[in-house]
This record gives C-alpha cells, sequence and structure tokens, in this order.
C-alpha cells in the first residue's frame, strides 16, 4: 500500500474470494475433493452417529468432546437458558405474520440480545460465557418465530429434554419420536460447523472489529438467509413438492438442464465431489418419509438427484446438503419456509467457534478493493 493506495499489481483477487483464504483454524476440515467433513479431528459421519449436539457444541467451542462431568455441566448450562427475554416474544407482535421465520427469529434476538447484562463487555471472558446462552435463545425464540406462522403462542420450556428434542418440542408442541428426535439431531450435528463459509465469514468480520458475540451472530444469521446460501433448503424442497413422480422429476429436469437453470440444493463452492453431509442424511431421510407413508416423495428425490448428478457430475456439481434436510424437516411437520431455521441453530455454533479462536488474534479484517475507476 503507498499512500493509502493499493497498488492493483501486489493484490490478490478471486472473484467471490475464491481461492483465498482469511486466516488459519482447528475447528473444521473440509475436504472438497474427496469428500470429507471433519470437527476438531472427529469425522462428521462418527459424529452423527454416536454424539449429541449438546456434545458436539462442546467440541467445536472448546476443542474436545466434554467428559460425563462436563457434559452434565454444559447440557445444565444451555438448559438454564430456556427462558428468553419476554420482550423478545414481544417484537413478535409487530412483524406480520407471514414474514420469514428466519427474519422473525433474527428480530427477536436483537432484542435479546440488547437485555444480556453485561452486553458492552467485549473482553474475551465475556465474550466466552455467550455461547450457551445464544444457542439456547436460538431454540426458543426460532421455535416461536415458526409458530407464528399459523398465530399459535409460544410453548413454554421445559428442562427434561436434550437441545433437538426441546427444540422440536417448542416448534411442534409436541415431543418427537425417538425416530424424529434422532434424525432432526444427525441434521444438526453435520451442519453445526463449515469452515468459513460466507456467514461464518460475515461473522468473523463482525467480531473482528471488536463488537459483542451476539451482533456477529447475527451478521450470520442476514448471510445465511441468502437463496444461495441457507436459503436453498427451502427451495430445493419447494422445487421437489412441485414434482408428482420420478418420471416426472426425470423429465422436468432434462429440460431445466437445457435451459441452464441453477437447482437450488445442488453445486457448492468447496465440494466438488458428493456431499457427505448428505450421504449422513440420507438413510434417516428415506426412513422417516417410508415411516409416514411418503415415500413417493423420496423416489422422486432420488430421481432428480441422479438426473442432476449424472448431468452435472462431472463437472462437479452435486446434491448439497440443501437437498435433502428438507426431506427430513418436512415429514417432522416444519413448514418449508422453517427449514432455513435449524441450519442456522447448527450453523450458529461453527460461527461462534470461529469468533471465540479468532479473538486472541484481534486484528481487524478489512480487505481492499482493485480500484478500476
Ligand atoms: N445448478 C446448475 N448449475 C450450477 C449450480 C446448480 N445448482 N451451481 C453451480 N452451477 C454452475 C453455474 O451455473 C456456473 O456455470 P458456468 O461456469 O457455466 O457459468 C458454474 O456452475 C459455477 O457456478 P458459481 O456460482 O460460480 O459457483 P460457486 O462456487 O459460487 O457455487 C453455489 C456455489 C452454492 C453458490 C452454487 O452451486 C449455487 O448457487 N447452488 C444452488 C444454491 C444452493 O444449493 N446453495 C447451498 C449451498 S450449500
Amino acid at each position: 500500500m503507498i499512500g493509502g493506495v493499493y497498488r492493483t499489481d501486489v493484490q490478490t483477487y478471486g472473484r467471490g474470494l475464491e481461492g483465498l483464504v482469511a486466516g488459519t483454524t482447528s475447528i473444521g476440515y473440509i475436504d472438497g475433493e474427496e469428500g470429507r467433513l471433519v470437527y476438531r479431528g472427529y469425522a462428521v459421519e462418527e459424529l452423527a452417529a454416536n454424539a449429541s449436539f449438546e456434545e458436539v457444541t462442546y467440541l467445536l467451542l472448546n476443542g474436545d468432546l466434554p467428559d460425563d462431568y462436563q457434559l452434565d455441566e454444559w447440557h445444565h448450562e444451555i438448559a438454564s437458558w430456556r427462558n428468553p427475554p419476554e420482550e423478545a416474544f414481544k417484537a413478535l407482535g409487530r412483524i406480520p405474520n407471514d414474514a420469514h421465520p428466519l427474519a422473525k427469529y433474527r428480530t427477536m434476538l436483537t432484542v435479546a440480545a440488547c437485555h444480556i447484562p453485561e452486553a458492552d463487555a467485549t473482553d474475551l471472558g465475556a465474550q466466552q460465557r455467550r455461547p450457551a446462552r445464544i444457542l439456547s435463545w436460538a431454540g426458543s425464540l426460532a421455535s416461536a418465530a415458526i409458530r407464528h406462522l399459523h398465530n399459535e403462542p409460544p410453548v413454554p420450556p421445559r428442562m427434561d429434554l436434550g437441545y433437538a428434542a426441546h427444540f422440536l418440542y417448542q416448534a411442534l408442541g409436541r415431543v418427537p419420536t425417538e425416530e424424529e428426535r434422532k434424525a432432526f439431531e444427525a441434521s444438526l450435528i453435520v451442519q453445526a460447523e463449515h469452515g468459513l463459509h460466507a456467514a461464518a465469514f460475515a461473522a468473523l468480520v463482525v467480531i473482528s472489529t471488536g463488537a459483542d458475540l451476539g451482533s456477529a451472530v447475527l451478521a450470520g444469521m442476514g448471510a445465511l438467509s441468502g437463496v444461495r446460501h441457507g436459503g436453498a433448503n427451502q427451495l430445493a424442497w419447494e422445487v421437489l413438492e412441485g414434482l408428482e413422480d420420478p418420471d416426472h422429476a426425470r423429465k422436468w429436469a432434462k429440460e431445466k438442464l437445457a435451459e441452464g437453470y441453477r437447482f437450488p440444493g445442488f453445486g457448492h463452492r468447496v465440494y466438488k465431489c458428493p456431499d457427505p453431509r448428505v450421504r449422513v442424511m440420507e438413510p434417516y431421510a428415506e426412513a422417516l418419509l417410508r415411516s409416514k407413508g411418503l415415500e413417493n416423495r423420496w423416489e422422486t428425490y432420488l430421481a432428480l438427484r441422479d438426473e442432476v448428478e449424472q448431468a452435472l457430475g462431472p463437472r462437479g456439481i452435486f446434491a448439497n446438503v440443501d437437498s435433502i434436510t428438507g426431506l427430513v424437516y418436512h415429514p417432522l411437520g416444519l413448514p418449508p419456509s422453517a427449514f432455513p431455521i435449524p441450519f442456522c441453530l447448527a450453523i450458529q455454533t461453527g460461527w461462534m467457534a470461529h469468533c471465540l479462536e479468532y479473538l486472541p488474534e484481534g486484528r481487524m479484517i478489512e480487505p481492499g478493493a482493485v480500484y478500476v475507476g
């Protein structure tokens, strides 16, 4: 930089910042060629099969899986924050019922964050005390946002359910079956961390300015809401819902491929191979759909997936996690506009872990721009 002006010959620039790295991390590793996703050394397949969402949040935020005592404490801490400030619920009354649940939940979290007693404290210790409260408030607020779609009141919290079961209990007004809980919990686990994707980077930029962790999470939520990011699972499901059966899916996909259509739920900036999260979630989705008599939906998904992958796979475009989560959330009884919510609840863990990891470095993130006149 000379005299405040960036020299273009020493700048590195990639469209959409592709090919650039923004830092080092010990939190997650993504192998986009082999289709591997690893949290703190543990393969996501292993965690989805054997761990609870609470264990995974502890792992991501603290660096290792908790022992029994630590897990008990963490459960207790998360559960103790299941009563967000009343003012946050009152804010719902000022939002139209048909506003997107993600926007409602973001607004409620903004109000709730103003009620944190030490909201202005941004030292490392204060920031490290925030994740349990954010995770827990988020679950209760997000479920209220979903119920508001149908003008239903929030469901009061209870203390005897784990995070995944409790979210479904508050969103649906009933305790999920074990099969439903397991499928939903697996979806939270596979979506809990994904490196410095767009939303995590947005959160990191905000925390780097000296802002509080709640503001960083809110920035991540804004980024996540876009249709190319966390909004894609809703769109992917809506596409699938419009298809009558496997034959229709194949015919429709062929037509759209010829038009150069961008299929929601397919393609990824990092994965140029099958997405490992899809492999984890497909058996859960199939079992849940079949158990609810929705086999046709499952067969139609397979037909669409295969048709698109056959054509675009050679270009590195495969079904991504957003194509499959709706096939778990729909049979649970969640409305399509609520689908981005569980993704947001899960992935904010990764955002917070990245923010807390970055804080000791403390340098404000400010990229340059190539001036082209
Ligand atoms: N369907 C059809 N073509 C796709 C595609 C999709 N879902 N995703 C990417 N492509 C094509 C683009 O049209 C482009 O083709 P071109 O080179 O002929 O112009 C090429 O692949 C590269 O696309 P680009 O948008 O530059 O790639 P990216 O690395 O930025 O893509 C996504 C990442 C996620 C933005 C992109 O795949 C996408 O928009 N997917 C749909 C939305 C989605 O599912 N998002 C959730 C991601 S977890």
